[in-house]
């Protein structure tokens, strides 16, 4: 019998992209401006080289990583790999199984997914499963629901109470985007678009049982509603703290300067992240933004990662520089484009059997032996 075609994540992808359209392609390749950002969030691994250490026992190889600890409420959740699925928008652009088969995918490997907003405004005819409905299908490994802040906050606590409601425990604010990055391809696409890319509709949340006046009132909110950009600090995360007992994370923190300030204020985790490079183009890949970062942080909160990771290799090369957890986003997408739940699996089995090896053959049985001595800078004689 033949291998299966699929060994690497590069086969997915092009085996993955070529199945769907164009214009879904492109809303998932590129990112904004040149797409500079997400060409070198890739490229940023390749500078590092592996400096493999010998004659350590690797008989058995420990990925499991702590992702958030325990609470009166619920259990530490644990991952049986330190990889999981960053939010993204619309799933069943990709497969009818939608972010619910994502989920299921994240369960049946013993990794999380983080649910993108997204699942709140859908509309027919192609909607998005419900956050209630990704947290049946993925049970614990559904516990990040990712945040867009917009204007009005009564809404804002609905979502909120919402989610907590259905078992979610940490909330993403993604912090990158008070104004949407310039998508060239997703300005260019727009009127070939499904609908429910173009408009936000939180009619479902708001109720449907409503008098006329009730209506007007409701379209007049909807009608209005754009992402809050007048956030700050001070006044964001108490707001949250006080709205929600769900975890607070930040996502979207590119530098030492904002991830102490995300310390300083009582963040409880941030996502080193640039949105996939869909944001600002040209700025730093998240690879290259890790370490001052984790300087800064000084292990007083987890630092996970996203942005461009794409083989075993590229996790350990994270987790080496000091991220505590990583997250992809277009490999999803692909996998699940290439068979639903199950092409969703099979990406998170190759990353994980690759970072195995990789741990088996530096000479690391668990996470906590992988360190900045793991790695050697291209072009430098010394390790880090
Ligand atoms: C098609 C697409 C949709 C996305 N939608 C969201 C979203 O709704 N909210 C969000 O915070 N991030 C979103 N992201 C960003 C991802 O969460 C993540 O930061 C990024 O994809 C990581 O980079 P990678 O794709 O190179 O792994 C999206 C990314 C893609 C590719």
């Amino acid at each position: 019998m033949d291998p299966n075609p699929i060994q690497t994540l590069a086969d997915l992808e092009r085996i993955a992209l070529a199945r769907v359209d164009k214009v879904t392609r492109e809303y998932w390749v590129h990112g904004a401006g040149e797409n500079i950002t997400v060409r070198e969030n890739a490229s940023a691994f390749d500078r590092y080289r592996l400096r493999p250490r010998v004659l350590k026992d690797v008989s058995t190889i420990d990925m499991t990583t702590s992702v958030l600890p325990s609470t009166d409420a619920s259990p530490a959740l644990v991952a049986n790999l330190p990889i999981g699925i960053a939010p993204s928008g619309w799933h069943k652009m990709a497969h009818v199984d939608g972010e619910a088969g994502t989920a299921a995918a994240a369960k049946a490997v013993g990794s999380v997914m983080g649910v993108s907003m997204g699942t709140i405004v859908g509309e027919a005819p192609r909607e998005c499963c419900s956050p209630e409905a990704v947290r049946d299908a993925g049970g614990e490994s559904v516990a990040f629901f990712q945040l867009y802040m917009f204007n009005d906050r009564i809404l804002m606590a609905d979502v909120l109470r919402r989610v907590e409601k259905a078992g979610y425990r940490a909330v993403l604010l993604t912090v990158d985007t008070p104004y949407v990055g310039k998508r060239i391809s997703e300005i260019r696409n727009r009127p070939q678009l499904p609908n429910f890319l173009t408009t936000i509709n939180f009619g479902t949340l708001l109720g449907t049982n409503h008098g006329p006046d009730e209506k007007e009132e409701k379209k007049k909110r909807i009608g209005s509603l754009h992402i809050d950009n007048s956030l700050v600090w001070e006044e964001i995360i108490p707001w949250l703290r006080a709205t929600t007992s769900m975890q607070i994370w930040l996502k979207g923190i590119s530098t030492a300067e904002d991830a102490a300030l995300a310390v300083a204020h009582g963040a409880d985790g941030i996502v080193v992240s640039n949105h996939g490079g869909r944001q600002l183009d040209l700025c730093v890949p998240t690879l290259d933004a890790l370490p001052e970062i984790v300087a800064a942080v000084k292990g007083k909160v987890p630092v996970h990662l996203d942005g461009g990771v794409r083989r075993g290799e590229d996790v350990f090369r994270a987790l080496a520089l000091g991220a505590d957890f990583v997250w992809v986003g277009r490999p999803a997408l692909w996998g699940l484009a290439y068979d639903g739940q199950r092409g969703v699996e099979l990406m998170l089995t190759i990353l994980r059997e690759e970072l195995k090896l990789c741990m088996g053959l530096t000479g690391c049985a668990s996470i906590k032996d992988i360190s900045p001595a793991c790695l050697r800078l291209v072009g430098s004689t010394a390790k880090l």
